[in-house]
């Protein structure tokens, strides 16, 4: 095996890997089944695991590593932070929350930001800020709303959140779920148009599906849902979760179509790869509707992410990631795609951000990861043969094409 800049992989060396693993799957849940990669360290866009094996970060941790393990930035500001203080709760104010939120409203062109931590609180505080809304702003009766929601959706592993998606690994068993979500096929506005009564308080999408295959919108779509939430006072909330804050080669992948959503949801990215720490981000008319008691979070907002959030969005602002991703992608896109038909099959994404699709004959996902793995590159399957290339967008040139030849290897060795 050859690891670019990393030493060769030899039997004898898995005894470390495999106790961990083992050790692991004595304690932890088994709600993932990881690859038998076991990080001791990483920096910049590489991974070394505890036998000292590189891997190129083709995940970024599902692009919660936007600008790389350990960037300098980040890290300089959550030691200061560490040092100073991490944690009050929203019973008292602290310095860094203000700033935090006030960069973040200028970055989305916002007036208002609901910090929290994880991504599905997120979305979960958006849809709740969506049905208050619906109930004080449209004037939708106490407990009439619905919320419209795509096909194929990934917005997170709550109780309401899995109970609208379309994967039955993610529903099944966890039932009886919430009330008040519509779903219909993504990229096509005329379903939406269809599904949208009077009761409508807010259409949540993916700009860009993540999990269901990094699957990009026709370019009429949103534009075409956009008017149609402004012709029906119906709020249009972007999941940016997964594809904001550069990854597509712009600061929000509504960007790619002109749209500006009602409410933006942020996280992962923003945490900077160090805390979690995610948004709701809307206009006063909006998130005004939340008043004292009525939702909060006992770690959301606190000193050290809003600390490292203000730093993230510094870095957002510069544009440098943007244009990274935006220059970036096209060369992996571009080096992906020379490979369909030997072995690939389609190639899709914006940016750093591509879902490929493999000649099923050839394995499953899981398996081509796996041995991608074995190359030195880490991916993600998702949904049988796809996987999904999304590096930290402070990858080179040179490490993409190095990626991709290991990837040509891995396919041309699965079909001899
Ligand atoms: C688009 C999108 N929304 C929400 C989430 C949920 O984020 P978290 O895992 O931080 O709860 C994800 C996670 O992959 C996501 O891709």
């Amino acid at each position: 095996m050859t690891i670019l800049g990393g030493p060769a992989l030899d039997a004898g060396a898995l005894d470390g890997t495999e106790a961990a693993v083992a050790a692991a799957g004595r304690h932890v849940a088994h709600n993932y089944s990881p690859l038998p990669v076991v990080a001791a360290s990483a920096e910049g866009a590489w991974i070394t695991d505890i036998e000292g094996r590189r891997y190129l970060d083709c995940l970024a941790a599902y692009s919660a590593v936007n600008f790389g393990h350990r960037h300098p930035e980040i890290t300089a500001t959550a030691h200061a932070q560490l040092d100073a203080v991490t944690l009050v709760s929203r019973a008292f104010h602290c310095d860094r929350l203000g700033p935090f939120c006030a960069a973040l409203a200028q970055l989305c062109g916002k007036d208002l930001v609901l910090p929290m931590n994880s991504g599905a609180e997120a979305v979960e505080s958006g849809l709740k800020v969506a049905r208050k809304w619906g109930v004080d702003v449209k004037g939708v009766p106490a407990g009439q709303a619905n919320i419209i929601v795509a096909d194929n959706n990934f917005h997170g592993r709550t109780i309401s959140i899995v109970g609208f998606s379309s994967d039955p690994a993610a529903r099944d068993g966890f039932g009886p779920f919430t009330p008040g979500f519509r779903s219909v096929p993504f990229g096509n506005p005329a379903a939406v148009a269809q599904a949208i009564d009077d009761n409508t308080v807010a259409v949540l999408l993916e700009p860009i599906q993540g999990e269901a295959g990094i699957i990009v919108p026709p370019d009429d779509y949103l534009p075409a849902v956009r008017a149609l939430c402004s012709e029906h006072n119906v709020l249009l909330i972007a999941d940016e979760i997964q594809s904001g804050l550069a990854r597509t080669g712009h600061t929000f992948a509504c960007d790619h179509w002109g749209v500006v959503p009602d409410i933006y949801l942020l996280g992962k990215a923003l945490g900077g790869g160090v805390v979690p720490l995610s948004a709701v981000v809307a206009n006063r008319e909006i998130l005004g509707v939340l008043h004292p008691g009525e939702h909060g979070s006992t770690f959301g907002g606190n000193p050290l992410a809003a600390a490292i959030g203000t730093t993230v969005v510094s870095m957002v602002a510069r544009g440098e990631f943007q244009s990274c991703s935006a220059e970036l992608g096209a060369h992996l896109h571009h080096r992906l795609a020379e490979l369909i038909g030997s072995g690939v099959r389609a190639v899709r994404g914006l940016g750093l951000w591509a879902g490929v699709d493999i000649e099923p004959t050839l394995g499953t996902g899981k398996e081509m990861s796996r041995r991608l793995a074995d190359r030195g590159v880490l991916v993600k399957d998702t949904h049988g043969s796809t996987l999904r290339f999304a590096p930290p967008l402070v990858v080179t040139a040179e490490e993409i094409d190095w990626a991709v030849r290991q990837f040509a290897f891995v396919l041309r060795d699965a079909g001899s």
